[in-house]
């Protein structure tokens, strides 16, 4: 906790890019979720505080699925390398682990959509062409739903995706009820074209109860009703190798398992029933509350290793890990670790993944609003928030999972634009276009307009997001259209057709809105809680400390 505050306060001021701007929006003083907002385009996406930059961080596009209680319109959000908005939609409702992944030849993005109880999805996977439309949706076959989790399209050409059903389970094992029930974690192999179900596991017939490390909370009655389960397992994700297993995080076993293609288990490493000697005093193998186990090679893995699960943490902090595994010893070690700028803890969510041009490593922090790009042995390159860092513990605004990955977006729809009358700007963007890399306007007569015979005025570059150009003498009682042009010089869209003379209002941007200040106050709330607990949590500390000399973090 104090790790937070000390973060929030102090690690701005050292960061490269050091900017008062930037340290009160980590402050929280623009509200929660500070939001770009541009003329062209209604729908906000937050704005990105970027932290650190280096040119040696991998070229691609940074693909969030923000959600939470300060984030009103939930759904896929890409950014830039710079943190430039590229494309957001709120369209598809609450959406989760955005992604580009290939099939049959072609990019697409995916993500899972439906409803989240609080501990499984129920809902379908989406995969979205470059014109941003549906192209294929895929569910669960047997009559499951899909779950948030994970959904991974296979070299193969399947989908893996995770599944969660209640079940009956014996829980005096952990002080429940004999005739109790427990959230199963499944996954299944689904051929994308048919449905078809190819594969399908489930922990319950290789993992007893009493070997989760979450804690079966009798106050709140888990356990006894299909209603109250017990999630005992929590598998958060899959993946498969070339030779056919499988890969299975459980993040309450606190195990990564390999299961062979028929089903077996062929190895864990972490949790009780660990099979792997540790050579790395510990830390390859004592993982806790985890998630998203990659395999990088046949025998080196990734995980982001949380520490904490909500409010109970048992590691000072998160981190990524790349283990290396040996199967013939059955040993595990630690290659490198890739440490929260500034120690932060992820309660929950997150992700890390090995870039492939460079071998960086990209995490996505989960309920933090935060992604760190590190090289391969583990220096901080990039580091960015999307949201202050203030509320990071609050997870008020959060992403289950960040990738970094290329992406070419051709939107069917056209560019936006709106010209301000007073100030004689045009403002023109393009939800979604990746290729823009400028503007060129071009103007008729109201005759020549109706039978499309434009000339040109000028050619702009595009800045950011949405670029604005103020309208040339030359253009003036003229109608207009800007036309978007790639590297090459092709056109890739145009705007609708505008006429300068148009009566359009003047474009106020008023001081801080309703939303802002109210989320100011929320801010200075949130920093009296968070002085309060670290308050509390230093008397804890001591008495600990002089107690028993346990570690601090016992109870932090
Ligand atoms: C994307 O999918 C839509 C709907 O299936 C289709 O009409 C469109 O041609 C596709 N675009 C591309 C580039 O494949
Ligand atoms: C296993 O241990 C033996 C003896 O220490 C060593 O020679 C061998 O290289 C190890 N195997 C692997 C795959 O590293």
């Amino acid at each position: 906790m104090a790790h937070i505050l000390l973060y929030w306060a102090f690690l701005p001021l050292l960061a490269s890019a050091f900017s008062w701007h930037s340290w009160w929006y980590e402050m929280g003083v623009f509200g929660a979720h500070p939001t770009l907002k541009h003329v062209s385009f209604d729908q906000q996406a937050p704005e990105v505080n970027v932290l650190q930059w280096d040119p040696r961080c991998e070229d691609g596009y940074v693909l969030l699925s923000p959600r939470g209680r300060f984030y009103p319109e939930p759904g896929p959000l890409i950014y830039d390398n710079r943190g430039n908005l590229v494309w957001i939609d709120n369209k598809f409702g609450m959406v989760m682990d955005l992604n580009v992944q290939h099939y049959k030849g072609q990019n697409y993005l995916t993500f899972f959509t439906g409803d989240d109880d609080g501990t499984r999805g129920i809902g379908s996977y989406y995969m979205l062409n470059s014109s941003y439309e549906v192209a294929h949706v895929v569910s669960a076959a047997n009559g499951y739903s899909g779950d948030v989790h994970d959904f991974k399209i296979t070299d193969q050409g399947t989908a893996l995706m995770t599944i969660y059903e209640i079940c009956p389970m014996d829980l005096s094992a952990v002080g429940g009820p004999e005739d109790g029930w427990v959230y199963d974690g499944l996954f299944q192999e689904i051929n994308i074209e048919t449905g078809e179900l190819l594969f399908e596991w489930r922990a319950r017939d290789h993992y007893a109860v009493e070997e989760t490390y979450f804690e079966r909370a009798e106050e709140k009655g888990t356990g006894p009703t299909a209603g109250k389960a017990f999630d005992y397992f929590h598998i958060n994700s899959i993946a498969k190798d070339a030779h056919g297993n499988y890969l299975v995080s459980s993040r309450y076993i606190h195990t990564v398992t390999c299961i062979s293609p028929s089903g077996d288990v062929l190895w864990i490493l972490g949790g009780k029933r660990n099979m792997f000697k540790d050579l790395s005093d510990g830390s390859a193998t004592e993982f806790t509350w985890q998630h998203d186990a990659r395999w990088l090679s046949d025998n080196v893995i990734t995980l982001l290793d949380n520490g904490a699960h909500e409010h109970l943490q048992t590691a000072d902090f998160s981190r990524a890990y790349m283990i290396e595994l040996d199967f013939e010893n059955w040993t595990a070690r630690t290659l490198h670790t890739y440490e929260s700028p500034g120690h932060f803890s992820s309660h929950s969510q997150g992700n890390v993944q090995v870039l492939p041009r460079t071998g960086n490593v990209f995490v996505g922090w989960g309920k933090p609003s935060a992604y760190t790009e590190f090289s391969a042995d583990g220096e901080v390159l990039c580091d960015a928030h999307w949201g202050p860092s203030m509320f990071f513990w609050f997870g008020w605004i959060k992403s289950y999972r960040a990738q970094k990955a290329m992406w070419v977006g051709r939107p069917s729809t056209p560019p936006d634009v709106v010209m301000d009358g007073q100030s004689r700007t045009v403002y023109v963007s393009w939800n979604g276009a990746t290729d823009v890399i400028g503007w060129v306007m071009q103007r008729a007569s109201r005759s020549d307009a109706a039978s499309g015979e434009f000339e040109l005025v000028g050619y702009t570059s595009k800045e950011g997001f949405e670029t604005s150009i103020v309208v040339p003498d030359e253009a003036e009682g003229h109608y207009l259209r800007m036309v978007a042009v790639d590297q090459e010089g092709e056109t890739l869209g145009m705007t609708r057709v505008f006429n300068t003379a148009d009566e359009t209002p003047h474009v106020t941007f008023s001081g801080p809105s309703q939303a802002n200040l109210q989320h100011t106050l929320l801010a200075a709330c949130g920093l009296g809680v968070v002085l309060a607990a670290v308050w509390k949590a230093k008397r804890r500390i001591l008495i600990l400390g002089t107690r028993c000399g346990r570690s601090v973090y016992d109870r932090v």
